[in-house]
Formats: C-alpha cells, structure tokens, sequence
C-alpha cells in the first residue's frame, strides 16, 4: 500500500479527474435508452482512454475493464498518460452499463487516482462488501458477522431501532438469504438494480436515507467506492469471493495469497486519493448529461481524502468551440 505521499498529487489534478469523466459520460450519454450496454460501454472507454492519455501523469490501470486478454482498452496493467508522476488508476468508464442501455436512473462515469500502491489490485471477480458512513465508532462493522449483529451495532450507534434502518443492497438471487436475514431483524430495504458505487456513497451523503450498504458486487466497484469513502469518509470492509480456481489463479497472479482476506477502506484504497463521478442518468447523487443541440450540461463529483474537499461540479460544454471534441 501507498506510504502516503502526499506530495505527487497535484491539487489540480482534481480538476483534471473531473474532465475525464466528464468525457466518458458524454460519449456514453449517447448510448442511454437504445438497449446496447456495450456500445454504452465502449463509447465510455474509449472516451476515458483519449482524455486519459492528455493528462500529465505516468498512470497505470490497476482496476480497470478487465485484464489484458480479455479487456481491448483500460485493461488492468495498460499506461496511460503523457508522462509525469507515477500514478495509480482505478477506473469504471461506465457504472451501470444496463441502467445506460434502459435509460434508468444512477448511471454514472467513475475514476480514482492515487500514488502508487494506493489501490487493492484485484482481478475483476465479485467482492461481499459491507460500509456504513461517517461520524461512527471505530470498527463498528465485521464483515464476518451475520447480518443482525451489524444492524443491531448500527442502531445502537446511531441511538435508534433496527426497524428504523434503511439497507441497500443489489436486487439479485444471490442475495436472497441476505435480504431474508436483514427481514429478520426488521431493518428496511432498498433494493437497487444496478450500481453499487453510488449505494455505497449514499451511506456517507449527509442527506441519505441509507444507513448500510451489505451484499456482493464486482471488486473493481468495491475498490471505486472505498476510494470515494476514503475522501468522504465512513467505514467499509470487502473479501474477494472466488468461484472457481481459474478465479482463484488470476488473483494469485496479482499477489493475493489469502484468499479469505477481510479487507479493510485503508487496504482497498490508501494515500492521498482522488475520486471524481460524472452521471450519464439522472440519479440521486448526481444530475445526468444535458444535451442541447451544439452544447451540453454535465454534473461531476469530485473529491480528494487528503483534504477531505468534496467538489459538486457543473459544467457546460460548447461543442460549436471545440470542433474537435467529440460532441
Ligand atoms: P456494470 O456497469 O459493469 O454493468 O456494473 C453494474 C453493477 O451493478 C455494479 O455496480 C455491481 O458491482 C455489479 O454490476 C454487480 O454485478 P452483477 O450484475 O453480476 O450482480
């Protein structure tokens, strides 16, 4: 993990984050409601890629689309950048590729940068994942603990009932004992389709409802969303979850030796870390891409954990002045 070096990450580089996923999520944009994720996806990668290779750092994927044989851009291992500091790049182009391709809601475009060694390098398995916001005791969550524990700690925390907890947690079959289990000690569910990033930030929002996020995702979401709570603050625990040994090989392959590992926020995402969102979709945290006819309105999140500075951006891009943007 990163020894907190606090000194290669340009203040500016916030900003710069912010023009990165601005242009992912206005190439993706294009693609919402027409039924095809990868088009949506691609679009997004390869905007990502372009607006990546203009900034002034020597970056490295290490979350990215996929790794190489598998991944054309992006790929976990690629170089971006037109040379400067060493940093490190967690990425989603496009989180919610279905919710693009359904024009629903909380699609957004996702970046993360941090010095080098400050992100988990994880295959792009499923990961549990169990966060609760800011502002809480220490060590309040155990990923290891059956549901009605946690919530029971949460409430006792937060000084009100279990039944008065609002959990999130993404609407799929696997999650069924989970769901029933959470029923069980009489906590609230809001059951989302997609996205899991954002449902991991709305615990840390200061106008959420969410009061814990529980379930598995992809771990490269898992890393995205633990680099975002790094900076908002909040608690946030993962353990890769390995079906089958090709799985297991892979991780092996990135340095993962204990493959029961409970990590913890500072080892999924460490130093002095970035994060910036822009949203395809209108959403609960963020306002989609705005087109009009020569012209759009994007609305970014940014935020660095050194600073702890969180950043709402709106931005309004003049296609008729940039005639070699991709309008
Ligand atoms: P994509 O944008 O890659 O489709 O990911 C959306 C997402 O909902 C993530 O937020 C989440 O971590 C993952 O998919 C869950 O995976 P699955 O759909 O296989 O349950």
């Amino acid at each position: 993990m990163a020894d907190n070096d606090t000194t290669i990450m340009d203040r500016n580089m916030a900003i710069e984050a912010v023009r990165v996923t601005e242009a992912a999520a206005i190439a993706a944009w294009k693609w919402t409601g027409r039924g095809d994720e990868m088009s949506a996806d691609a679009a997004a990668v390869e905007a990502m890629r372009a607006a990546l290779n203009k900034l002034n750092i020597n970056g490295t994927v290490v979350i990215g689309e996929g790794e190489r044989d598998e991944a054309p851009m992006l790929f976990i291992g690629e170089k971006v950048g037109a040379g400067g500091p060493e940093i490190d790049i967690a990425l989603d182009p496009l989180e919610g590729t279905t919710l693009t391709a359904k024009a629903n809601a909380n699609a957004m475009a996702t970046l993360a940068l941090a010095p080098k060694g400050g992100f988990l390098n994880a295959p792009d398995v499923y990961m549990e994942k169990i966060a609760v916001g800011g502002g809480l005791p220490d060590d309040l969550i155990d990923i290891n603990a059956a549901p009605a524990e946690n919530l029971g700690r949460l409430a006792e925390a937060k000084g009100v009932e279990v039944s008065d907890l609002l959990i999130c947690v993404l609407d799929r079959p696997r999650h069924q004992e989970l769901i029933a289990a959470i029923r069980e000690a009489g906590a609230r569910i809001q059951q989302i389709s997609d996205g899991d990033i954002y449902g991991i930030i709305e615990t840390s929002q200061p106008h959420s409802r969410v009061d814990m996020y529980l379930g598995s995702g992809g771990a490269p979401e898992g890393v995205l969303a633990a680099a975002a709570l790094q900076c908002i603050g909040g608690q946030m625990q993962g353990k890769l979850l390995f079906r089958n040994d090709d799985e297991r090989g892979r991780a092996a392959k990135m340095g993962i030796e204990d493959f029961d590992r409970v990590y913890d926020l500072n080892d999924l995402a460490s130093g002095d870390v970035i994060f910036s969102a822009t949203g395809v979709t209108d959403g609960g945290l963020l306002q989609g891409v705005h087109r009009g006819s020569d012209s759009a309105s994007t609305q970014s999140i940014v935020m660095r954990s050194m600073t702890g500075t969180v950043r709402e951006i709106t931005t309004r891009h003049d296609f008729s002045r940039k005639p070699n943007e991709d309008a």
